[in-house]
């Protein structure tokens, strides 16, 4: 292990033996913490090159259960987004290419910090199971073409162990060690195709377009070098995407983006990245007809019949799905005022997700309790014409003192008196 430090202190390759070598020594607990932290490191600093890279992602992926998804019939899709502020992507994306035959079998992650995720948004919904058997799990794909779990503990150990050191060595900011980190979760969950929505801005994990561009780069080659169909897109987390942030909020506003309903951002993406995975499957044959599918897929009201068939089948009660009003709302719903009147310049994603969080919608730490109900409702986005004295958001929350939230929320939003061009969702297709 120490050869192994001292060739990457120095900027050398590394061979597969010896990445293989740290990777099974570091999940069996043979290698020690301070010689991973080492490693990790030097990664950082000396970086590492595809093949590196494609062999150390080979490797975790390896380190424990890889999922056999054989038994489902046709192309299995998948779609992953690095993460943001009000993305419930995946519960209007899944079932509308569900619903044009597409296979989605997805392992989905919690929220933590300013950042949601799509578990804690299933669980808003009473009964909803996340921890189907794979049996159960390939036999739902099989029967209604989607399901969306955690995933298990055996799946990729290395990378929870290294992720925890990374998180703790101020070593997670590593392209590589990303990418692998990324890749590696998403390889051993088995789909034949893969969509990675990798966001850039304020709210995201990457701040700047070029540094995504560079991370989506990377997690395409490793994902096609392994044999898998792998695309990206670089889409726009400088504002939260669509209008609410926070749990049971977010999957009232899929249910009204599957009913043609949604905020047009949402919308744009669902489509697109639909689109994209439809002809990933071969349902499509080009982009344009695959957008053609989904939104029929909308207007139709299969997309949304196929979320109501999803809940049900994973024991929640679909009820809420049919009637959202049924969702408790919070005790307290507060209204943020415009200060002056303009246009909306921004409105800082990451302090609208740490609002949010700090309202009672997030975890600081993984074992933090949330609200369901909490988050925010924006009731304006970037571009638009404001009054001074309209209501810009609601803050929702059953929690008393949230000055500091509030505080946040109010200092989210910049009016000035430009108007603000539009800019697509989407900024880049990487395939
Ligand atoms: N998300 C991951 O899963 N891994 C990383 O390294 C960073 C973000």
């Amino acid at each position: 292990m120490v050869d192994i430090i001292e060739s990457k202190r120095d900027g050398h390759r590394l061979s597969k033996d010896e990445i293989e070598f740290f990777v099974k020594g570091y999940s069996k607990g043979e290698i020690p913490d301070y010689q991973a932290s080492a490693l990790t490191m030097a990664i950082y600093f000396r970086g590492m090159d595809k093949q590196e890279t494609a062999y150390l992602t080979d490797a975790m992926m390896h380190s424990g259960d890889t999922i056999d998804l054989s038994s489902i019939a046709g192309v299995k899709v998948d779609k992953h987004s690095t993460g943001g502020v009000g993305d419930k992507t995946s519960l209007v994306f899944g079932p509308l290419v569900a619903a044009c035959g597409a296979k989605l079998a997805k392992m989905s992650g919690r929220g933590l910090g300013h950042t949601g995720g799509t578990l804690d948004k299933l669980e808003s919904v009473p009964g909803t199971r996340i921890g189907l058997s794979e049996q159960e799990f390939i036999d739902q794909v099989n029967r209604i073409g989607i399901a969306v779990i955690g995933q298990t503990a055996e799946v990729d150990p290395a990378d929870k162990k290294l992720y925890a050191l990374r998180d703790v060595t101020a070593t997670v900011e590593s392209i590589p060690l990303i990418a692998s980190s990324i890749m590696s979760k998403k390889l051993a969950a088995g789909s034949d195709a893969i969509l990675l929505d990798v966001k850039f801005g304020s709210g995201a994990f990457m701040k700047t377009i070029e540094r995504a561009e560079e991370l989506a780069r990377a997690m395409v080659e490793i994902g096609n070098s392994l044999g898998r169909d792998t695309r990206a897109i670089l889409t726009d987390m400088e504002q939260p995407l669509g209008c609410a942030v926070g749990n049971s909020l977010e999957v009232k506003e899929a249910i009204m983006t599957l009913h043609g309903h949604g905020p047009k951002d949402l919308e744009e993406l669902a489509i697109n990245a639909g689109a994209i995975s439809l002809t990933q499957a071969g349902i499509a044959p080009d982009l344009e007809v695959g957008k053609k599918m989904i939104a029929k897929a909308i207007a139709d009201g299969s997309g949304f019949r196929k979320l109501v068939e999803m809940f049900a089948a994973q024991g929640g009660d679909s009820s809420y799905i049919e009637h959202p009003e049924k969702f408790p709302l919070a005790k307290r719903q507060i209204p943020i005022y415009a200060k002056a009147s303009g246009y909306l310049h921004r409105i800082d994603s990451l302090s609208v997700g740490v609002s949010a969080m700090k309202l009672g919608a997030g975890r600081k730490t993984m074992d933090d309790v949330i609200d369901m109900s909490a988050g925010v409702i924006l009731k304006k986005k970037r571009g638009d014409q404001v009054e001074a004295g309209e209501i810009l958001a609601i803050a929702h929350t059953n929690m008393s003192d949230i000055s500091d939230a509030l505080e946040m929320l109010e200092n989210a939003f910049v009016i000035n008196d430009e108007p603000v061009p539009y800019t697509p969702i989407i900024h880049k297709y990487i395939h």
